[in-house]
């Protein structure tokens, strides 16, 4: 993929945590106060999923064993929001469980832009798995179930983690504690965000 010249001055954060610390919820709350583009890589993998091609249906196999799905086409999606986003006006991007793993970082900063900051929302894989248990008992997602949730685990913890690690040595890291109510997760954030003075 060839560097992309219209990104080259977006301001991105990373969001990552595990499965269930909240991403989704907190960029939501974000983009209301912020005023950033949210990016899920998941939430956009879904809609190639429903939209019923061909590479939608093998995606949906992936994502049902909780491992990940290539790079390339992760980057390439998101890519192709960023910029539909960047032609409408957007400057800041939230990109939301990307990078998952070392390669997906060094990818996306070569290619795109280097990223700002990386959000991460820590929190025990007993309060995820109750969250994701009760979310999956209403959302239909193919993912929420106690076995794919455990491997969703596993790929955190081997694939996800490093990636965190890396960023820390950086110094861009910040570390939120997810374990409390939405409202007191997001009071953390916005002290992070207002001190980065985006
Ligand atoms: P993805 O969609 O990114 O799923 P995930 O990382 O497993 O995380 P979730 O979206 O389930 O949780 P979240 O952290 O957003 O939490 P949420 O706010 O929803 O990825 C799915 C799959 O796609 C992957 O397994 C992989 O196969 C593939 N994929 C995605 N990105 C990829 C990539 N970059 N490369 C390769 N493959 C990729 O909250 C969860 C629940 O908890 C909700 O019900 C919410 O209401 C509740 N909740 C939130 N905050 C709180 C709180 N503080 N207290 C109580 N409940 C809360
Ligand atoms: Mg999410």
């Amino acid at each position: 993929m060839a560097p992309v010249d219209q990104l080259k001055d977006a301001k991105v954060i990373f969001v990552l945590g595990g499965p269930g610390s909240g991403k989704g919820t907190q960029c939501e709350r974000i983009v209301a106060k912020y005023g950033l583009a949210h990016l899920s890589s998941g939430d956009l993998l879904r809609a190639e999923v429903a939209s019923g091609s061909e590479r939608g249906n093998r995606l949906k196999a992936i994502m049902e064993s909780g491992e990940l799905v290539s790079l390339d086409i992760v980057l390439e999606l998101i890519r192709d929001a960023m910029l539909a986003r960047g032609a409408a006006g957007a400057k800041g991007f939230l990109i939301d469980g990307y990078p998952r793993e070392l390669e997906q970082g060094v990818r996306f900063e070569s290619e795109l832009v280097p990223c700002k900051a990386v959000l991460f929302f820590d929190v025990s894989e007993e309060a995820m798995q109750q969250r994701l248990l009760k979310r999956g008992e209403t959302s239909g997602r193919v993912d929420d179930n106690e076995a794919t949730i455990r491997k969703r685990f596993q790929t955190f913890q081997q694939l996800t983690k490093p990636v965190i690690e890396h960023y820390k040595g950086q110094g861009k890291v910040i570390q939120v504690d997810a374990s409390g109510s939405v409202d007191e997760v997001f009071g953390q954030v916005q002290k992070q965000l207002d001190a980065l003075k985006l």
